[in-house]
């Protein structure tokens, strides 16, 4: 176990990609998210100031790249390579291998996704640009796991994670800060991203993106829903290299650990809602009732 490692944001994703100018119409144009760096095959998108939040590499299929995690503490990240080592976590230092990221550290997860640690990102301007849906924050990613019991481990183990809400033994989402979850693991024979998802202000933020998407072309294949498992007010479509994109709002949040319950809210099932394991039933996927389209289910 290493107990020193506390990440507390997940900070970008990295994604391999097809059509590289679809996808920066997409997430330049569409989403809003200013370009902060563009060269050959690569583009990275900012989203509330840091460098990136999102980076696209032109490949030859769609794939995760690689997350990275800012972690805290400050100055070099020796420690934490030396305490991930120490706990049998391969991790490599690495300088100015990230854009924008002076170090990092290199882990592969328990299914071998690749993670970069880092504590600091250069800032940007303009953190938004004035159009397009212009989201708060990158919010989570949803990764195919072999077994989510030992994603979760080896994240609370090694890098501070807590897990908020079980799917029965499906799907488990962690947070590393107040937010619900930053990281959900969903038991799959598959291999890569489930989907990832960006924060909006409010529901009707979440309408105002469905009229952008639309205009743009863009269908939903999912919501609007209200999830069970973190109570999230969410729609989701496809980029054009048909990742699964998530919009968000009215996440639960943790504001106190100690209290170890996430703060009341009105739609609440529980009085306090304290993380738990979920049945799986078409409620949890959507408590208004709209069941998700054969689409979303892949
Ligand atoms: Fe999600």
């Amino acid at each position: 176990m290493t107990n020193t490692i506390q990440a507390i944001k997940l900070g970008f994703i990295g994604l391999d990609v097809v059509d590289i100018a679809s996808m920066r119409r997409c997430y330049g144009d569409v989403l809003g998210l200013p370009v902060t760096r563009q060269e050959s095959g690569e583009i990275y998108l900012s989203c509330g100031g840091d460098h990136h939040s999102l980076s696209l590499h032109s490949a030859s299929k769609p794939a995760l790249r690689h997350l990275g995690l800012q972690v805290a503490g400050e100055g070099s990240l020796r420690d934490v390579q030396r305490s991930l080592s120490d706990a049998g976590v391969p991790a490599q230092i690495e300088h100015d291998r990230i854009p924008g990221v002076p170090e990092s550290v290199r882990i592969a997860d328990v299914d071998g996704y690749a993670i970069h640690l880092y504590r600091d990102m250069a800032r940007v301007e303009p953190r938004y640009t004035l159009s397009g849906i212009m989201p708060n924050k990158l919010g989570h990613a949803a990764l195919y796991v072999r077994d989510p019991a030992a994603a979760l481990a080896f994240y609370t183990n090694h890098l501070g994670f807590r897990w908020s809400d079980w799917l029965e033994d499906l799907f488990v989402f962690m947070r590393c800060n107040c937010d619900h979850h930053a990281l959900n693991c969903i038991r799959s024979t598959k291999r890569g991203l489930f989907h990832f998802a960006f924060e909006l202000r409010d529901w009707s933020h979440l309408g105002n993106a469905c009229d952008m998407l639309a205009r743009s072309g863009i269908l939903l294949v999912n919501g609007p829903v209200r999830h069970g498992l973190g109570h999230n007010q969410a729609i989701y479509f496809r980029d054009p290299d048909g990742n699964l994109v998530e919009l968000f709002c009215d996440l639960d949040r943790m504001s106190d650990e100690s209290l170890g319950y996430f703060d009341p809210r009105p739609h609440h099932e529980d009085s306090p809602q304290r993380p738990k394991v979920w049945p799986h039933d078409i409620a949890t996927g959507n408590i208004w009732g709209i069941p998700a389209s054969d689409d979303f289910l892949g």
